[in-house]
């Protein structure tokens, strides 16, 4: 090559250069998986998303009318996942502290290049005088997700102020490098973008030590540590990781440190201050401590480790916990079906009456939801289950929780397998809220006969004729 041809070459390859760089690279920074939590008060809503790339920016743009008068940034961190790929994405995380509570706001996500389309959300209500409605379930996957088309539908038509996704989801997210977790979360999207969407971890979260887990929600105070509670209305919800007590390998520490926690932030919410402003207390993990399925799952177990703690030294179970500090409701799913307990202790029923068992019970009552949808399709039951059990049920489907006020609280059990049709109701009434006795004897006085009418109490012997 002549040295004319030569110097030719080199100023063509320095133009392309400068052409090049003068351009930014082309990125995939399109936001994707948006999804929203309940943060520390009530003009508080988390934001979080997902992009391949990393940008500069995490903005959002939110106000009400339609209009996005309003913008917060927040922080990108790169999650990078445990397979052999290494893939990696970047979570996306805004606190929204100005809101109006109870205000709609529409809302927009993005950075420096691309923004979502809009969303909306309702800002939680303040106080404890309101009706909090929820939809609970776990064990829902990408394959096979029964239930979400109604979910989607019930929260579009705003039966809900929220979600509790009470561990298992995607089964499971590691897989595909982590594209499977993404698909998951871009399915949810239409529900989670739109109600807060409340977490604990489930087994199925396990791999990476619950990398995907940590990585891909974020809840009010949790931190990382997998438990947290929060206040809604005239709830106080704790939500708690039983799988500390199965992949004790992660840390058995863990353990411990959830248990001390549990038992101070049960004591705060139990204090005869919070408790007369606050008076209900829903515990939520993803195992059970008690069910009739078949198998060989801890909760079948006589003694179970989530009841009565770590083997042979019978330390840390949370059955004592729950019922010393007065807990109303425990929500646990793992098994693939629904089953509602009477209200329970040490394997004993202590109903509140014969004729009226949840109004006054004189333990915590129990159910499991975990028949929203997963490719391990459902669980079946023993022949003979307990007496603590009332009512089970192996439809798809998931859990309406409608907290009426300070002493009433509705629950009922939606059927997708029959089409939406409400296979189980029960409300629990309670005129106090507080320590249950163990000597049995009910603390509070019975109901008035018109009230239980009102509330349909039938007798615990006809409803399980049913
Ligand atoms: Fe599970």
């Amino acid at each position: 090559m002549a040295v004319k041809d030569k110097v030719t070459t080199v100023f063509l390859v320095l133009m392309a250069s400068a052409v090049v760089s003068a351009y930014p690279p082309i990125v995939r920074v399109k936001p994707q998986q948006i999804h929203i939590s309940y943060w520390s008060s009530p003009n508080q809503m988390m934001i979080m998303w997902s992009q391949t790339d990393r940008s500069k920016l995490s903005i959002v743009r939110y106000g009400i009318n339609g209009k996005l008068t309003h913008e917060k940034r927040g922080n990108s961190t790169a999650f990078v996942d445990g397979g052999i790929w290494q893939r990696t994405q970047y979570m996306s995380t805004v606190l929204l502290d100005d809101l109006v509570p109870g205000q709609t706001y529409t809302y927009i996500v993005g950075n420096e290049y691309e923004f979502s389309d809009e969303h909306m959300f309702r800002a939680m209500r303040a106080g404890q005088n309101w009706s909090p409605r929820l939809a609970i379930y776990g064990d829902m996957g990408n394959v096979n997700a029964r239930s979400l088309p109604r979910l989607e539908a019930d929260a579009f038509a705003g039966m809900y102020d929220a979600v509790l996704h009470v561990g298992d989801m995607g089964y499971d997210m590691f897989e595909m490098d982590g594209k499977l977790g993404d698909e998951f979360m871009n399915q949810i999207e239409p529900l989670a973008s739109q109600l807060p969407y409340m977490t604990c971890p489930g087994n199925h979260e396990e791999r990476y030590n619950f990398s995907h887990y940590r990585h891909r929600f974020t809840m009010p105070g949790d931190e990382g540590k997998m438990y947290y509670s929060f206040n809604m209305g005239p709830v106080h919800f704790v939500s708690l990781s039983t799988e500390f007590f199965f992949f004790w390998y992660y840390g058995p520490m863990q353990i411990y440190q959830q248990y001390e926690w549990l038992k101070q932030d049960l004591k705060e919410a139990a204090s005869p201050e919070n408790r007369s402003k606050r008076p209900w207390i829903v515990v939520f993990g993803h195992r059970p401590m008690y069910c009739s399925s078949t198998g060989t799952d801890d909760c079948t177990k006589h003694e179970s480790i989530l009841r009565k703690g770590i083997p042979f030294l019978h330390m840390f179970g949370l059955e004592d916990v729950l019922y010393d500090h007065g807990v109303d409701l425990a929500i646990w799913a793992h098994e693939h079906s629904y089953e509602r307990l009477w209200p329970v202790y040490d394997r004993k029923v202590m109903n509140g009456s014969y004729d009226a068992p949840y109004t006054n019970p004189r333990a915590p009552v129990q159910i499991i939801t975990g028949s929203a949808g997963c490719r391990e399709n459902v669980s079946g039951f023993i022949k003979d289950p307990a007496d603590w059990s009332a009512f089970h049920s192996m439809d798809y489907g998931y859990t309406r929780m409608h907290v009426l006020n300070k002493t009433h609280m509705y629950l009922e059990q939606v059927s997708d397998v029959k089409n939406g049709q409400v296979i189980d109701k029960f409300t629990i009434i309670k005129t106090y809220h507080g320590p249950y006795d163990k000597t049995g004897k009910q603390r509070a006085p019975d109901l008035p006969e018109h009230v239980k009418k009102a509330a349909g109490i039938v007798s615990p012997q006809r409803k399980r004729q049913k």
